[in-house]
């Protein structure tokens, strides 16, 4: 039996360039994300071919910092895990082989990564959390709640209809003249209203889904009436619409949840349930304290992973390499990229979720 157990973990699936070195033991040993705001910024949202060419770019590096970070080399490692799917073809594929060849080279096992699981098991490795536990993650692609039952095993219990919340975000922001990526931007803006009761009745916006039995999000609708208030909006109006937006993004997000925080004590019995929020939409304050209201009202203790390890990054990737390495669930090195790989596959399909399910 090895005493230490150390992981290479690298993520490419989408603007995200990222490697990471993670101990079973200790945790993180490095951490690396470079974000490629710069090369996307001037089209307003990530561009595959040009995020693919940058990932080939990056990465080596980053892999050499990371395991300089670790003071580390790679006959050190145990095993090499590199996010296969869902997410960009092209990233993936970089990232993927990037892994593979180091797994090859070294003689270590190598670990095919659902990104979703990445994010999913974060709270592990920073709260060490036991299962089950229901798991809201939002970020720029995603929008689903699941329960993480076991590794490897998670039922989806709600997804995106159309938009994922993070896109909802960007794309409202967008309209009103923010720059990309929006959601932070958006977050400013509405902090400067000074009139949040005034501002509801000037922009009454929709909660799409609130109220619905099943647990599934729809946010293209509310876009749309962001973009009808934005056509005759007055500068000094923006932060009242900013405010609207995130505070029936809020509310949405917080009923949902809800919900599903009752069906998951029904269903599971828990003794103390735990509710994770993950992604990058996740560091919104506004939605961080409806959710941490939400969760106290029924008695359900509200986690949040640090920002860094909650966006896009690699810790979490190298982390659920840790956790199936440990379980003997490695990859054969034909493994295939898979640009849609949903973690719950008996969840039923939605209509329009396309990659988000
Ligand atoms: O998880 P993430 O870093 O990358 C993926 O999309 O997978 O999430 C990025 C998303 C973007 O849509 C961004 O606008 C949103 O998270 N975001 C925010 C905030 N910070 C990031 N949305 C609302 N408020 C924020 N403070
Ligand atoms: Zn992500």
């Amino acid at each position: 039996m090895t005493a230490i157990m150390i992981v290479l973990g690298i993520e490419t699936s989408c603007d995200e360039t990222a490697a990471a070195v993670v101990s079973a033991e200790t945790g993180v040993l490095s951490n690396i994300v470079l974000s490629q705001t710069t090369e996307h910024v001037k089209y307003g949202g990530v561009v595959p071919e040009i995020a693919a060419r940058a990932h080939l770019g990056y990465l080596h590096g980053l892999i050499e910092k990371a395991m300089a970070e670790a003071k580390l080399d790679f006959g050190d490692l145990d095993g090499v895990a590199a996010t296969c799917g869902p997410g960009l073809i092209g990233g993936l594929m970089i990232g993927m082989i990037a892994g593979k060849s180091i797994a090859v080279a070294a003689g270590k096992p190598f670990i095919a990564v659902n990104h979703l699981e990445g994010h999913a098991l974060t709270p592990r490795l920073t709260d060490g959390l036991d299962f089950p536990y229901l798991l809201l993650l939002i970020s720029g692609g995603h929008t689903q709640i699941l329960v993480a039952e076991d590794v490897g095993r998670y039922r989806r219990w709600g997804t995106t209809l159309d938009d994922a919340c993070g896109e909802c975000f960007d794309k409202s922001a967008k309209l009103m003249g923010l720059p990309w990526p929006g959601g932070p931007h958006l977050e400013k803006l509405a902090a400067q209203c000074t009139n949040t009761a005034e501002a509801e009745k000037r922009f009454p916006l929709p909660r799409p889904m609130k109220g619905r039995k099943e647990l599934d999000f729809s946010f293209s609708g509310l876009k749309t009436a962001v973009r009808i208030h934005a056509q005759s909006l007055a500068e000094d109006e923006k932060p009242a619409l900013a405010w609207a937006l995130q505070s029936a993004i809020a509310d949405i997000l917080a009923e949902r949840c809800g919900r599903a925080l009752t069906r998951f004590r029904e269903e599971y019995r828990p003794l103390a349930p735990a509710f994770v929020v993950s992604g990058g939409v996740a560091a919104n304050l506004t939605i961080r304290s409806a959710l941490e209201a939400m969760a106290v009202s029924q008695s359900a203790k509200l986690y949040a992973p640090p920002l860094n390890l909650c966006s896009d990054n690699a810790a979490m990737i190298a982390w659920a390499g840790v956790e199936r390495l440990k379980r003997g669930m490695t990859d054969p090195l034909d493994f295939k990229a898979r640009p849609r790989w949903p973690l719950d596959p008996d969840a039923e399909p939605r209509q329009g979720a396309g990659v988000k399910a």
